[in-house]
């Protein structure tokens, strides 16, 4: 027995695979139930009783040594295919996947901030529902003013003296800047809006506004002009006229509608502006002083200007969109014009 196990380690030590299967091959020959390691095994039952502690150790190593070895070249032969398969080509280009970019109202609302932030305003914002007080009570709208009927505003909770609702503007953002800031303040108030509307081409229930607000000693009427002038170029481009038109709101007096000169015909008249040479962006005023007051600010001191746009709106004219309803219905055609719209 002795010459057999010591066979069995020279045969070991000598033992090739090429393959797996040259592997597995010599891991029956050795191992397998009838395997020469497996044989001995079962001759050690013969074994004479004083040579079984000698035997039965020797033979533990060679299973032990034989179990090693198939290891040893299983790893060598899977090293080998791993060295000889062929090599991954690193010139080959990658698989690409489809980048998202930003929805064109995004891009405009940016826009239009980012114009008001190079006049040093700063960005305020504040909750979408918000209570009575800051959408309609501090900015000086009467108890039964048509805003405040359920057909326009969407309400959260009623019954009590201050309802939450759905804000119908961010102007509820300046009440609560002015509550809280030191003066002077400069403000943009970008954000979601939401009207009980019926969903047009032109009207949507939710929609996006920026508004703005700038309070200081002395500010006038021709400083608004001058901002919204400026405004109107940077977003039009620099031979844009504006006009305004007298208007109501119960937050300013006087109050203003403002026109750009449309940008498809020069003035001259197109289905875009429907003839008139002019396409409406925006109201504004001077803040009332009621509003002031209300926000602990002292109109005999202090006065200013606000004003405010919907965002969708401005999206469509800038890049004549007819219909309001496209920026919601994220068609992919759609969004994908955008792709590269660049931002300010
Ligand atoms: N808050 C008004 C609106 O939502 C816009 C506006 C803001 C008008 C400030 C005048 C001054 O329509």
């Amino acid at each position: 027995m002795k010459e057999a196990i010591d066979q069995i380690f020279k045969e070991l030590a000598d033992l090739k695979a090429a393959s797996a299967k040259e592997v597995e091959e010599a891991r029956i020959r050795f191992l397998g139930k009838k395997g020469e390691v497996t044989a001995l095994m079962e001759q050690f039952r013969t074994v004479a009783p004083e040579l079984k502690r000698e035997y039965g150790q020797r033979l533990n190593e060679l299973k032990k040594a034989a179990n090693a070895r198939i290891e040893e070249l299983k790893f060598k032969v899977e090293e080998s295919e791993v060295a000889s398969a062929p090599k991954e080509d690193l010139s080959m280009p990658g698989d690409s996947f489809p980048l998202g970019s930003r929805h064109p109202v995004s891009i405009v609302r940016q826009q239009i901030v980012d114009i008001f932030r190079k006049f040093g305003y700063d960005v305020a914002e504040g909750p979408e529902i918000e209570d009575d007080y800051h959408v309609f009570e501090a900015l000086n709208f009467p108890p039964n003013h048509p805003a405040r009927e359920m057909q326009d505003t969407f309400f959260v909770s009623t019954g009590h003296l201050n309802p939450l609702l759905l804000r119908t503007h961010t102007s509820s953002v300046q009440v609560r800047t002015m509550e809280k800031q030191s003066l002077p303040i400069r403000v943009v108030c970008p954000g979601r809006v939401f009207r009980n509307e019926a969903i047009s081409a032109r009207a949507h229930c939710i929609f996006h506004q920026v508004e703005g607000l700038y309070i200081d000693k002395d500010v006038t009427f021709a400083d608004l002009k001058q901002a919204i002038l400026l405004f109107a170029r940077e977003m039009f481009g620099p031979e844009t006229e504006i006009r305004m038109r007298p208007s109501y709101f119960p937050f300013t007096e006087p109050s203003a509608e403002v026109d750009v000169s449309c940008n498809i015909c020069h003035g001259k008249g197109c289905n875009i502006c429907k003839g008139t040479g002019w396409l409406e962006i925006m109201g504004c005023g001077m803040v009332d002083p009621n509003v002031l007051k209300a926000s602990g600010i002292d109109p005999n001191e202090y006065s200013g200007f606000a004003f405010g746009m919907g965002v969708e709106r401005i999206a469509m004219l800038k890049w004549q969109v007819n219909d309001l309803r496209h920026y919601f219905e994220n068609d992919m055609r759609f969004l994908q014009e955008f792709a590269t719209a660049t931002e300010v």
